[in-house]
């Protein structure tokens, strides 16, 4: 947990709640958590759902770990301290989605559960949906489609701490959605993450 540095700090509530720019909306606010290796197909699915929500007229946004490291985190590496700090901020920018009204998409390989279940809270204490996708997929199947030439660097010792190589990857133990991607098709993935969205009332059609 991050410590709070600034004193003499008040938050300032104002007149319009959530629930209002629900309305606005035609539906709520939440966020998915899409963890798992690099080259699992955690913006894959992200963006196809995207297309989906935005065809039915639910307004989502896509966090995604690489556009999100050449902008706000543009000063992070891939330290464990630094990797923390990413999923921290990423957390804090989620929840401003969700209480915006809209539907973030978050896609990190966010390794460490400390971490993701440190984002679980703040949205659980806070009333937000947080619902955790984990995007299941062998190494093998992974560094076979190495989309980004990445493993490959990684073995040849080109990059150090690389996810799966020689840096850890913690799996969810229960996450809401399990899937698997090496094993169904793109179609299934998002179905089954719609009829959840659906399930939890968080869209309605
Ligand atoms: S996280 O571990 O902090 O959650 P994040 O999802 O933001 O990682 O970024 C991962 C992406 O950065 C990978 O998909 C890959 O393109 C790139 N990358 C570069 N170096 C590494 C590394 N050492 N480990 C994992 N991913 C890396």
């Amino acid at each position: 947990m991050a410590e709070q540095k600034a004193t003499n700090v008040h938050w300032h509530e104002g007149d319009i709640t959530r629930e209002h720019r629900g309305k606005i909306l035609g539906h709520k606010g939440a966020t998915l958590w899409f963890t798992g290796l690099s080259g699992s197909g955690k913006s894959t699915v992200a963006v196809e759902l995207e297309g989906m929500l935005n065809e039915m007229g639910v307004l989502s946004y896509r966090l995604d770990g690489d556009n999100v490291r050449m902008g706000i985190n543009k000063n992070l590496g891939f330290s464990a301290e630094d990797r923390t700090e990413n999923i921290r901020r990423i957390g804090e920018v989620a929840k401003l989605f969700v209480d915006s009204g809209v539907i973030a998409l978050s896609s990190f390989i966010s390794p460490y559960k400390a971490d993701r279940d440190q984002v679980r809270s703040l949205h659980e204490e806070a009333g937000m949906d947080f619902i955790e996708v984990y995007v299941d997929c062998s190494l093998e199947a992974a560094e076979s489609r190495d989309p980004k030439g990445l493993y490959k660097k990684a073995r040849a010792g080109e990059i150090k701490n690389f996810t799966g190589i020689d840096d850890p990857y913690e799996a969810p133990f229960k996450p809401e959605i399990h899937l698997h991607s090496d094993q169904q098709s793109l179609e299934e993935e998002v179905n089954e993450i719609l009829n959840v969205l659906r399930d939890r009332g968080i869209i309605t059609q």
